[in-house]
């Protein structure tokens, strides 16, 4: 498929007022996109469990008006938010080829996070996708009803548009993007669910998240993205992506949780890694993101058990284990990690099924 595949349909249909709200969730990447080129074009293939509690619910209505030009309000958590104008404004630029009614209406948005505010959780992926799912809501009321296959890769290629991992956040409870031999039907330009087969314990897989640090990151990933260009490490890194896309492969048919394990972190790992070896370098790990890391380790080795952690573009640690580990593992997290968390947070997730429209 091409960008030309997502061109505007013809839209037949009069609309008048009218309001739709999507709940989208987060997403944790286990092959991390790191380093895009073109219009948000992933330089590596990537693959997410998508989660279930972090998600974003956004309410769209639109009422048409005649002037020219994008007319939007954006209320997030109730009060409205200036401060997100600008990226609103450069996502519909961004869309606006592909979705030919943008001018024709004026748009609220009204936006909130099941997450606490400034947990440091990035809400780009939920933010983007629901309101990229809301959009495409809109196309449907405009030309009829879209094949549904159709509507999810169509949200799913503008959520990219917005912020590349949204585009992984539609759908469950695997996620891959970006072209790969290996994965059939893949594409760069938006995300498919997992088309291998996937053992029955990757469906039920937890993911407490620690929050670790709940400031601004001091690089935003856009930058440390575009640090990957001309980086003396992203060949390396870029294979080593593709390589590991393979090796879960196998991983995840056979259910072969220490493989997981060790291929999940080392990833965590050289992602941050990279960033270390960037020209400025930078580090958004804390120092209790190497305690907890230590920890994690500590126990796996007394205790056999399949818990591991990853990372996101921040200091915020992932842990990720079986659902029928659930009871130990909350029982380490409260002993040995809490102390780690600032103010004692963090969240209780696991694997989604994906965006869901609400009544
Ligand atoms: C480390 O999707 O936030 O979480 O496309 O610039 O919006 P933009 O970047 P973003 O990058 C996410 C990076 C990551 C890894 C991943 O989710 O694959």
């Amino acid at each position: 498929m091409t960008v030309n595949d997502f061109l505007p349909s013809v839209y037949e249909k009069q609309v008048t007022s009218g309001s739709v709200t999507w709940r989208s969730p987060s997403n944790i990447a286990l092959v991390k996109y790191w380093g895009k080129h073109g219009q948000q074009l992933p330089m590596n293939p990537s693959v997410s469990f998508t989660l279930s509690e972090c998600a974003t619910t956004t309410k769209l209505s639109w009422q048409p008006k005649d002037s020219e030009g994008f007319s939007f309000d954006l209320f997030f958590e109730g009060e409205k938010k200036i401060a997100f104008y600008g990226k609103i404004e450069k996502f519909l630029e961004r869309v606006q080829p592909y979705l030919g009614f943008l001018e024709d209406f004026h748009f609220k948005i009204e936006t909130s996070n099941s997450f606490p505010h400034s947990s440091g959780i990035a809400s780009s992926a939920s933010g983007m996708s629901a309101l990229s799912l809301a959009l495409m809501s809109l196309e449907e009321e405009l030309t009829g009803v879209i094949d549904k296959r159709e509507f999810k890769r169509k949200a799913s290629f503008l959520s990219r548009l917005g912020s590349g991992s949204a585009c992984r956040s539609i759908d469950g409870p695997l996620i891959e993007w970006g072209e790969h031999v290996t994965i059939p039907g893949s594409s760069d330009l938006f995300g498919v669910p997992y088309p291998h087969p996937v053992a029955e314990v990757f469906t039920t897989y937890r993911d407490v998240i620690l929050l670790v640090d709940k400031g601004v990151k001091k690089v935003s990933s856009t930058v440390g993205h575009n640090l990957m260009s001309g980086h003396p490490y992203a060949e390396a890194r870029f294979d080593q992506a593709r390589n590991n896309m393979d090796l879960l492969q196998t991983i995840f048919q056979s259910g072969d949780l220490s493989a997981f394990t060790a291929l999940v972190e080392s990833e965590a790992l050289s992602l941050h890694a990279v960033m270390l070896a960037s020209t400025p370098s930078y580090i958004l790990m804390k120092p209790n993101t190497l305690q907890v890391i230590e920890k994690v380790w500590e126990y796996r080795k007394e205790t056999g058990s399949a818990l591991c952690f990853t990372l996101d573009a921040g200091a915020n640690v992932h842990l990720l284990f079986p659902d029928e580990e659930n009871d130990r593992v909350m029982e380490f997290i409260k002993s040995d990690l809490v102390g780690y968390c600032q103010n004692g947070q963090y969240i209780c997730d696991g694997v989604g099924k994906g965006a869901e429209m609400l009544k």
